[in-house]
């Protein structure tokens, strides 16, 4: 059986990957899960500069999903190259470094520095505040997100997945930009802005007050994204949003997303990407399909 996929220029063993911000350097899940069955890894977001995070509390529940205002904490590049990529490296999964910046140069400089370390593909977050325009956010302008997406491909030989925030009108266009800049494909989706309150403190459940919202309910929301892409284009997509076991694994699939990345869940369940990819395996098994890329893209409409 074929469980290999290919994304843009990126060949994966299997479409199961863990998303960024869930899955720190991969060190925490090292003892609980075999990383080598992964088809790979999405690091946390990784910024020039080691970046202090936002004050506690930084994640909370709430119905269907989870808050988070981690603030993006990070070690910056250096540290990462120096400290966790070693680690990382020892396992037999690919490696996608998740890269964010406050300026158009700082997300080109990071493409640069880790252009030749031997790491597998970038992941841009372009959810981001553009600091010179006064903190808008890069990823609800398609020039702005083209002009990163350039900016990246120019200094790395890398495959780069754009990845977007569901927080626009016009996904497709967004996704166009992206591809026409140069890009190997997208991800989506990063979490949506939201918020929750404490009615006994009356205090907002998250330090920061506002932050991003993950977990099972973006799942229809992701994939309708998803979709909308997939039959406008021959763009190729990685889902991301909600997933919690195969069958919402193969929902992604079936739209037409190439590979998948699974986020929340791996707190609520470390095993979770080792139990979707056995559960698409026993899926496809069952089904007498011989290569999952029959499945990618045969949604019956
Ligand atoms: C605690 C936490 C931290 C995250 N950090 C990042 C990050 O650094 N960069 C990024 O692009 N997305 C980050 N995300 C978004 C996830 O990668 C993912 O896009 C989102 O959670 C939706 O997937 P899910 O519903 O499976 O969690 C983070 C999400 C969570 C919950």
């Amino acid at each position: 059986m074929n469980l290999g996929v290919k994304v843009g220029r990126l060949e994966l063993k299997n479409p199961v990957l863990v998303a960024s911000g869930t899955f720190g350097y991969g060190e925490e899940y090292a003892p609980l899960i075999d990383l080598n069955q992964l088809g790979g890894i999405v690091v946390k977001g990784t910024s020039l500069k080691p970046k202090i995070g936002n004050p506690p509390p930084r994640l909370a529940e709430v119905s269907c999903g989870l808050l988070n205002a981690i603030g993006l904490e990070n070690i910056g590049v250096e540290q990462f190259i120096q400290e966790k990529l070693p680690f990382l490296k020892k396992f037999d999964t690919k490696i996608i470094v998740n890269i964010f910046g406050f300026s158009i140069d700082e997300y080109a400089a990071l493409a640069e520095i880790l252009d030749t370390t031997g790491i597998d593909a970038l992941e841009v977050n372009v959810s981001c505040p553009n600091i010179k325009t006064g903190g808008e956010v890069f990823a609800t302008d398609p020039k702005m997100v083209a002009q990163i997406t350039q900016a990246v491909c120019q200094r790395t030989h890398l495959p780069v997945f754009v990845k977007l925030s569901p927080q626009v009108t016009d996904i497709v266009a967004i996704a166009k930009a992206a591809m026409d800049a140069g890009a190997d494909g997208v991800s989506l989706i990063n979490s949506f802005p939201a918020m929750g309150v404490d009615v006994f403190t009356r205090k907002p459940k998250l330090g920061n007050i506002t932050g991003g919202l993950s977990g099972p309910c973006l799942k229809p929301i992701a994939l309708k994204m998803v979709w909308d892409i997939v039959r406008n284009s021959n763009i190729p997509v990685i889902g991301i949003g909600g997933i919690t076991n195969f069958e919402d694994a193969l929902e992604y699939l079936i739209v037409g997303a190439k590979a998948i990345q699974i986020g929340s869940a791996n707190f609520l369940n470390p095993q979770v990407s080792i139990e979707v990819i056995k559960g698409i395996k026993a899926y496809l098994e069952r089904h007498e399909i011989k290569d999952i890329n029959m499945i990618i893209g045969s949604l019956k409409t």
